[in-house]
């Protein structure tokens, strides 16, 4: 049985109750970061807790912790669970209130975490792509809070699965913002893409990694705004997430990407990251 956390104690999973009066279940209020951790070690903390903490601003809640806290606590949950690669998730709620949309006052939040085993990227993905579809961006207009209410994500997700594909990519306006549940990216003459660091999309902490990965190799990376005409016509197309590490998407809304195979430049930002995920700790 994994161990979990809530307020204050770690306990088996099936031991973790919540009330029916958390704001995180009437409303969805609340915020949450998933952490990749290998070989026990977790990779890019200090930028996970610090999104964390813009999107607690963002919803005008107090951080329940100092970073020295929450560091102190991810250690522990990472070492009462068994596998060496994990995902650990935590969420903060606004906590439990007689159901009412005004914030209620001196309410300690929910605090909950937990780790699942982070499995390996599937060899198929990586060796043939994945497929993703486009789809109207029907999001709020703060996506850059990583907000727990993410039901059009989960729309727009099973809308992929249903059509055979992986991942939604996500349109406003006409133009590209992100996936489903990962930051996308264009490639055109080995020039990487993708959308402007704004309310439109969530700062993605592996997008940073995929920012530093492409000045170290020497590739030019630019954030601009894509219309769908332009992606059709993309040398390469990429996902990338904490659980999903950098992905080639070889076939949008049924159209070869490309030559319909991973690309070059992919290849090379993976061989990179793998790299980099193994050596590096918390930055
Ligand atoms: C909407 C959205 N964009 C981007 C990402 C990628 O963020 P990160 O690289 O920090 O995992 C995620 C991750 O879940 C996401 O849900």
């Amino acid at each position: 049985m994994p161990v979990v956390y809530l307020n204050g104690e770690f306990l088996p999973a099936d031991e973790a109750k919540i009330s029916v009066f958390d704001r995180g279940f009437l409303f969805g209020d609340g915020v949450y970061e998933v952490i990749p951790v290998y070989d026990r070690q977790s990779f890019r903390l200090a930028s996970h807790l610090s999104r964390l903490q813009n999107s607690l601003d963002g919803i005008r809640m107090q951080n329940p912790f100092s970073e020295v806290e929450w560091t102190a606590l991810i250690e522990q949950i990472i070492a009462k669970n068994e596998m060496n690669d994990q995902a650990v998730y935590l969420q903060v709620t606004r906590g439990v209130a007689p159901r009412d949309h005004l914030f209620p006052e001196n309410v300690p939040p929910t605090v909950f975490m937990m780790s699942n085993p982070l499995k390996p990227v599937a060899v198929d993905f990586k060796e043939q792509g994945i497929s993703a579809i486009t789809v109207e961006d029907i999001r709020w207009q703060y996506c850059d809070i990583k907000a727990i209410s993410l039901l059009p994500n989960t729309m727009m997700r099973q809308q992929a699965h249903e059509q055979g594909a992986q991942e939604a990519i996500m349109l406003r306006d006409g133009l590209m913002t992100e996936g489903s549940a990962s930051n996308s990216y264009a490639i055109f003459d080995n020039v990487i893409y993708t959308a402007i660091k704004d309310k439109r999309v969530l700062p993605g902490i592996t997008r940073e990694v995929v920012f530093d990965l492409a000045v170290q190799a020497g590739i030019a990376i630019k954030e601009q705004e894509l219309a769908l005409e332009r992606l059709y016509q993309a040398d390469e197309i990429w996902i990338s997430s904490s659980t999903r590490e950098l992905l080639p998407v070889t076939r949008l809304d049924g159209k070869l990407v490309g030559t319909g195979q991973p690309g070059p430049v992919w290849k090379k930002l993976d061989n990179a990251y793998q790299q980099l995920k193994r050596k590096t700790n918390n930055e």
